[in-house]
């Protein structure tokens, strides 16, 4: 049976049944064959959510509620699809397409993304797809009541299912809820184009925790709160408004370093002998890995690594940018679009540039398992995680974990990825500011050994101090405390 440690704050006395069970819902879930007890090497789920919740799951046990990712020709059934993985469920709904398109790839993909990112040009409001996301927000909730036993610790992730903890509590479930946000919560002018702003709010408020990465969301968050609502927050962090009340709190993910962490002494058959690059030891290496999604700055990052070529002419033939893009989101217009738009860059200063023995960007569209990255990341001179907007970004943390003592490579790091909120010792940059960035990487491949290796082991600190583990134990801790304290206020 699951145990919660509890770490005991502010004098509060909390106990935590042994047979309290870990309720956990995305709109994700990894397959099974990817999830323990296998060891998870059997297939590639990518972003940052199933990143750092299927640790948490690997670790406590548990029921793993999501979309089983399938889009059916009917509605499917409201019962979850149950795969039994020892101590871990997976119990999985099926959508249909038009579910899918209207909730996933409409509002959720379409309106939400944009919005919660600060992209407010590229928000679409349509009703009928609001309406969808509510009834698959309903959906969801039912699916989970009907798995739900008393005691149970709810944990809902992620702006797909703002909603679920509103409709569990209307469903009758009087038990703890957390919510837990991983992308920005924007200011307070861009959260008010959503028709939709007050009742997404007062749905939050039903939440007895609601996490957000960093400070700089939940004043956001607050602010928003206060403009929309204007509720009241108490010296505990609780907000109240009209009854409802809720605990916001930052909680920063993590990952699990050990996944990334290698030797020097290890096999150094990684990135450069992958990509078959010439010989010589002195090739250095740029890496940037991402979703193909159009809030991680690709072209931007593209821009300026076709302006350090162009201002420091020595360095064309020596050095090489892989891009690792994975398919993401292929049906969004806007996907699609930046999909063309990152294609014909790289063709264009691939042509510019390249020589008979020397290409300068790698472009690779596809995926690849942590393992593989892990080699990729430690192998390269400079890791650009340059996002025009990113809710943590943990990619950055991985590139750090994975770099060895001895001859550690760079972290270029955009000011606008939550991440650099605790990266301090990265290469911190403005990804809008192409030439800056430019100017920035040249630093990175020209740092001396031993600044490097000071900022490595400083950054290095904070991703091990800062975990995976670290975040769902303190979220959970916290669940406990305030689900007892907000019912009371
Ligand atoms: N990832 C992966 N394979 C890939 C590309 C990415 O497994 O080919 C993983 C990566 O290791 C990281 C996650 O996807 O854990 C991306 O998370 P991040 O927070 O950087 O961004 P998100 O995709 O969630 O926006
Ligand atoms: C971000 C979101 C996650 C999402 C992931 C991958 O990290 O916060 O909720 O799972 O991107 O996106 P996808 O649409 O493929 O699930």
């Amino acid at each position: 049976m699951p145990h919660f440690p509890i770490l005991g704050i502010d004098s509060v006395e909390v106990t935590v049944e042994q047979s309290q069970r870990l309720v956990v819902v995305s709109n994700r879930v990894p397959p099974a064959s990817a999830v323990a007890p296998q060891g998870g090497s059997g297939s590639v789920s990518v972003g940052g959510l199933v990143s750092a919740v299927k640790p948490t799951m690997e670790r406590y046990g548990g029921i793993w509620l999501g979309w089983s990712g399938r889009s059916t020709q009917r509605r499917g059934s409201n019962e979850p699809t149950i795969t039994d993985l020892g101590r871990l469920q997976l119990a999985t709904l099926d959508l249909s397409e038009d579910e899918s398109s209207m909730y996933y790839t409409g509002y959720s993909n379409r309106t939400l993304w944009p919005l919660l990112h600060s992209f407010p040009g590229r928000v679409v409001i349509r009703h009928d797809t609001y309406r969808f996301y509510r009834r698959i927000n309903r959906r969801f909730a039912e699916a989970v009541f009907s798995i739900l036993k008393p005691g149970d610790q709810v944990w809902i992730h992620d702006f797909h299912l703002f909603h679920v903890g509103f409709e569990l509590r209307q469903l009758g479930w009087t038990g703890s809820i957390g919510f837990f946000l991983h992308v920005p919560f924007p200011s307070a002018d861009i959260f008010s184009i959503l028709p939709w702003s007050k009742e997404t709010l007062e749905a939050l408020l039903h939440y007895d925790l609601v996490g957000v990465h960093t400070d700089r969301y939940l004043r956001n968050l607050l602010d928003t709160l206060d403009s929309e609502l204007g509720g009241s927050l108490d010296d505990r962090g609780i907000y109240s408004f009209e009854g409802l009340s809720s605990k916001l709190g930052v909680y920063s993910i993590g990952i699990e370093p050990s996944v990334f962490q290698r030797k020097d002494t290890e096999d150094r058959r990684g990135l450069t002998e992958e990509i078959s690059l010439n010989a010589d030891p002195n090739h250095r290496l740029i890496i940037g890995v991402d979703r193909l999604d159009y809030t991680k700055g690709i072209p931007h990052r593209l821009r300026a690594f076709e302006r350090m070529l162009e201002h420091h002419n020595h360095l064309r033939g020596k050095v090489t940018y892989v891009q690792i893009s994975s398919p993401s989101r292929t049906r969004v217009p806007e996907y699609v679009q930046e999909k063309e738009h990152v294609e014909r860059l790289v063709g264009q200063i691939n042509g510019r540039f390249s020589e008979a023995n020397w290409v300068p960007i790698r472009y690779l569209y596809r995926s690849y398992p942590q393992y593989d990255l892990a080699r990729f990341y430690h192998d390269a001179d400079v890791g650009m995680v340059t996002p025009l907007r990113d809710g943590m970004n943990l990619v950055a943390k991985e590139f750090v974990a994975a770099q060895g003592e001895e001859n550690p490579g760079v972290l270029v790091l955009s000011q606008f990825s939550g991440s650099a909120s605790s990266l301090l010792d990265a290469v911190i940059v403005n990804p809008y500011d192409v030439d800056g960035t430019a100017e920035a990487t040249y630093r990175a491949l020209r740092m001396p050994l031993a600044e490097r290796r000071s900022r490595s082991k400083s950054l290095m600190e904070g991703v091990l101090k800062h975990d995976a583990s670290a975040w769902s134990e303190s979220f959970l801790h916290d669940l406990g405390v305030y689900s007892a304290q907000v019912s009371v206020v």
